[in-house]
Formats: C-alpha cells, structure tokens, sequence
C-alpha cells in the first residue's frame, strides 16, 4: 500500500513554537495526528527575530520533539506567522475577458487577481495571501466562482494580507537553516480559523481572537469569505507586564502568579486573599493582593476587547456578527474572560477548541493549537504537497486543479 504523505505546521508564535506532525488526510477522512512538538520561543519578539542563533535554537528543538513524538523526520512544513508587521487592505482588479466564446476559465481568475495585487506597495513589503472575497462579471456582483461563466469584464475584490519583507526573509532564513523546507507561509490568525470554524458560521458572520502573546488578532468572515484582518498590538504579554508594574515583581513572578491566579472577575475575589509570591521565586519575597493583580488583569482584558470592538465597527459589524466571536490563543484560556468579552463586545463568545483532526488529541485539544492544526488543514487540502504559493507567486499553467480548490475553499 502506498504510504499516507505527511504535512507537518510551524506556528512561529512570540512565546512559543508549536510543530504538529499528521497523515494526510485521504478520500474524505481527516488527517490524523501523530507528533506535537512545542519549544519556549527564544530570539523572537512581536514576530520578527532578534537573534538568529536562538531562533534556530527553538524552532529545531520544536521540530525535534515532534519527530520523537512522530517517529518520523519532518523535512517540509507549513509556516504560520504572526506580528505587529503583519497588515491588510482590500483591493480591486479587473480585466476584460477576450478569448473565444467569452467564457471565464481558470486562467481568468489568476489574471484577475493578479491585477488586484498591481498596487503601489513600499518596496519593504511583501504580499503573504491575497483572498478572493467577491468576483463581479459585467454588471453582475457577488459571484462566488465565475469559472464556466460568460462575460467581457471580471471583477474581483480582494483582501490582501503583506508582511514585512525583512521580518519575513528572517523567518523563513531561520526555518531553513533549522533545517526544513516552507511549503506555504499562511498569517497565523487565518489558519487559527481554518481550525476552530464551521461552513456555517463563516457563512453566517463569525470572528476569530487570537489572544497571542505580543499581540491579538482578529480575522472576520462573512458570506463564506474573509472580510477583514488585523492586528491588535496587545496580548498577554502586555497583560504580564502590567502586573509586574503594577505589583512590583518580576516579570518572570507575574507570568506565574498570572497563570496560577489570574482571572477577568475581581468581584470573585475577596479583598483579603493574597498571594505569597516567594512560592512563585526566590527574588520576589512580598505578599501581593490577588484582587488588585485580577483587577489589572481585568483592565487589559478590558482593553483588548474594546479594541476587537472598534475593528468590528470599521467594517460595520460592531455587534452585528450572528455567530459570534471564537477566541483562541493560549490569552483565551484565562478565567473570565468569556464573560469579559460577551459583556464588551454585546457578541456571543466561545473558546475555539481545533476540530477536524484525528490523533493525538490530549495535548491538542486547547485554543493555542488552533494555529498549528488549522496550518495542518490548509496543507492537507493539497495532500502534503509542496507547492509554495498563496496565489502571491502561483504559477496557473502548472497548478490549476489545486488553485480550483483553494479558491473554492475559501468561497462557499
Ligand atoms: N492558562 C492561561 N491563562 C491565561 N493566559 C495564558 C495561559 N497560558 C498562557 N497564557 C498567556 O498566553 C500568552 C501566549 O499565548 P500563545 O501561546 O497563544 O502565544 P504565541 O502563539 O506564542 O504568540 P503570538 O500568537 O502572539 O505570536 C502568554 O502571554 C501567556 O501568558
Ligand atoms: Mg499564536
């Protein structure tokens, strides 16, 4: 029997690496997980590197636990990364659609989103994904997929996801150098959704919050498609730093205590608990009021959601959205904040557990996976095969059957 490819994913994450290892997923089964790997991400900070030799470091032991686990040595990955360098905009391409009979083929839809990528970009940027939202033929909007369809003019509207060239180059140079090839480079709040989102909640109007370390972000769908992305410059590790300020500790103590402790409820805490914080260190010896640190962590949280509510209401959909909010991210898992996010953004709230996926489930089934599985799923749509594209470099001539499949997959 031939055997299953595997894909494997590298969520490059400002306080850790996840490496998740599956078989392919074949005919319609889902692909099964067979090593995780998780490292403390050394060398980076906000997603972009500050020292080469650490970041290696960390990625390679990444990678190396999840070889143990799989038993099998990963050569090529799907690379998910994250930062404050990470934008978007939307953007418009049209062409005229000259060719015999007038009916639009598939190479009428590179053309076309080729043209929505002809924008004056700084020379420092790169585009990561460029997603088809609507296509328009004539006079006729919202067309899903005009492929088969007649018509002189195609119109796309697109969002376009660019990162940093320098802070990607030295991504994808330390990935390398870990010694693994990049099959795809996907934003990490794009695959965080493909993991912890239905058909029907993107069809219906859903956001996803990946409450990170350096930062959150915040990809909304709608009609089947991206509607928006971005980046908040606040996480949980602003959350850490405020409560070092904030109680006079080490940040190393506050991350502990933050852990141990922390919740977005200070009217569930009495004023009189405390906290023995030379339980936590050696070198922070004081006592600290846990209603006080809850109260800061409250007030980040707080923060962060309102600013998730003012990107809602950019797009128009500031309470709007029918099926609510998933939050993902290891921040996700603090206590409270689901009731913390209902009450700020007027939206239901849930956590995002990755879906989809057989295998080693234990280690996984939690929020801060949702990127490294949803990278898994994203790969296993092309059955583990390297491709290396994301319509930015696609060559049409040579992958039409698998740009068919991924622009249906991102359309309903
Ligand atoms: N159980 C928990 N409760 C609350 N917060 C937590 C918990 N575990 C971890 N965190 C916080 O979550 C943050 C890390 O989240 P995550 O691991 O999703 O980030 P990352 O993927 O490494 O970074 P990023 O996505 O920002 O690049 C840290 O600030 C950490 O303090
Ligand atoms: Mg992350």
């Amino acid at each position: 029997m031939a055997k299953v490819p595997l894909i494997a994913s590298l969520d490059i994450g400002s306080s850790k690496i996840r490496t998740v290892v599956a078989t392919a997923a074949v005919k319609n089964e889902v692909p099964n997980i067979i090593g995780v790997g998780v490292a403390p991400s050394l060398g980076m900070r906000k997603g972009m590197v500050i020292d080469v030799e650490e970041a290696i470091h960390s990625i390679s032991s990444s990678l190396e636990d999840a070889e143990r686990m799989a038993g099998e040595p990963i050569h090529h990955i799907f690379l998910g990364i994250n930062g404050n360098h990470i934008q978007s905009f939307d953007s418009k391409g049209v062409i005229a659609i000259s060719h015999t009979g007038n009916e639009i083929i598939e190479e009428d839809i590179d053309r076309v989103l080729e043209a929505a990528q002809a924008v004056s970009l700084p020379n420092n940027r790169k585009i990561l994904r460029i997603i088809p939202k609507a296509f328009a033929v004539d006079d006729q909007r919202g067309i899903k997929y005009p492929v088969g369809m007649m018509g002189i003019r195609l119109e796309v509207e697109a969002h376009i996801v660019t990162g940093l060239l320098p802070a990607v180059k030295n991504i994808e140079n330390c990935v390398h150098q870990a010694g693994v090839d990049i099959d795809d480079i996907i934003p990490a709040s794009l695959a965080a959704s493909e993991a912890v989102l239905s058909r029907r909640q993107k069809e219906l109007g859903v956001a996803v919050v990946d409450i990170g370390c350096g930062g959150t972000s915040v990809s909304v769908f709608e009609e089947g498609t991206t509607l928006h992305t971005a980046i908040i410059p606040v996480g949980g590790e602003s959350v850490t730093n405020d409560i070092a300020i904030g109680l006079r500790t080490s940040i190393d103590t506050a991350e502990k205590i933050k852990i141990e402790y922390g919740s977005c409820l200070p009217e569930d805490v009495s004023e009189r608990e405390t906290i023995d914080l030379s339980t936590f260190s050696k070198i922070d010896l004081l006592t600290v009021s846990k209603r006080q640190m809850v109260e800061i962590i409250q007030a980040r949280y707080y923060e962060i959601f309102t600013l998730v509510k003012e990107e809602l209401a950019k797009i128009n959909r500031d309470g709007m959205l029918p099926a609510g909010v998933i939050l993902t991210g290891a921040g996700a898992k603090m206590p409270g904040a689901i009731d913390l996010a209902r009450e700020t953004l007027n939206l239901p709230i849930q956590i995002g557990f990755p879906q989809n996926f057989e295998g080693v489930v234990d280690k996984i089934d939690d929020p801060s996976y949702a990127t490294a599985i949803g990278l898994i799923l994203w790969g296993s749509r092309f059955e583990g095969r390297s491709y290396g594209f994301g319509f930015k470099n696609i060559s049409v001539s040579k992958a039409f059957g698998e740009m068919k499949t991924w622009v249906k997959s991102l359309l309903p």
